[in-house]
């Protein structure tokens, strides 16, 4: 069943995405050469709950953190711990919280002091890109397909894959609603977008091929050919006048 929100959820929506956003600004700020991913997780942890929320990653299926940060080959998932952030790494952060009784869902990934290389860099640059064009297509009256097909066709015109094990998902009372939003597929397929409808929208990209495997902790994905993997996300609504970002920094 697919729960399309009312103008008061949307208003909570809003507040989550808010905290969301601005905590993740936080954890930009933060992310630099030499900090344990650790310390992010303790912000992350802090700084949402001190805006009345609640961290919706934790316990999350027994997930033991409050963020996700996932570093280079890592795709998501990434547990934080006692790896230390080192000059040139692809740092992904993804963080959900809960605000009274609803989910805001966002990710970036950015590099640390400096890109490695050309074709790094423009994988961050098109994964960015790839889910603003997916935001574009997320209009009542469209296709789910035509979100996961613009996302597709944009990522690999540049060379770069996209992750198929993993997708977006509606997001509401529950981190995870109905339906998967994958960025890859047929424009004009799949169901017909309506207003109230708020999804996640998170391309995964790889430099390499599309291929991933989870660790030995249970959580951590990373691509199989070992090559660097960018995550963005954000929750979106939508209605009459099309897509609103809810986890914008504004
Ligand atoms: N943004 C991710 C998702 O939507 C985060 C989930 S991490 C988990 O799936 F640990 F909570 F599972
Ligand atoms: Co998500």
């Amino acid at each position: 069943m697919i729960e399309l929100k009312s103008t008061r959820d949307r208003e909570k929506m809003r507040r989550a995405g808010r905290v969301v956003a601005e905590v993740l600004e936080i954890l930009r700020r933060s992310v630099r050469a030499g900090i344990p991913t650790r310390e992010l997780d303790q912000i992350a942890d802090q700084e949402i709950r001190e805006r009345g929320g609640i961290p919706v990653f934790k316990g999350y299926h027994g997930y033991p953190a409050s963020v996700c940060v996932s570093i280079n080959d890592q795709v998501v998932h990434g547990i934080p711990g006692n790896r230390v952030i080192q000059p040139g790494d692809l740092v992904s952060i993804d963080l959900g919280a809960i605000v009274d009784g609803f989910v805001g869902d966002a990710a970036f990934s950015m590099f640390v002091d400096h890109p490695p290389n050309k074709r790094a860099e423009e994988l961050l640059r098109v994964t960015e890109a790839s889910l603003y064009k997916g935001i574009e297509k997320a209009q009542a009256g469209a296709r789910l397909g035509d979100i996961g097909a613009a996302v597709q066709e944009f990522v690999e015109s540049h060379g770069f894959s996209v992750v198929r094990d993993f997708v977006g998902h509606g997001v509401g009372r529950q981190m995870h609603e109905e339906p998967q939003v994958p960025n890859y597929g047929t424009a004009g397929r799949g169901l017909l977008l309506k207003p109230g409808l708020a999804i996640a929208i998170e391309p995964m990209v790889n430099l390499g091929q599309q291929y991933v495997q989870v660790g030995a902790d249970g959580w951590t994905v990373t691509t199989r050919d070992h090559s660097l993997s960018a995550h963005f996300e954000h929750t979106i609504f939508i209605d009459e006048d099309g897509p609103e970002i809810l986890t914008a920094i504004s």
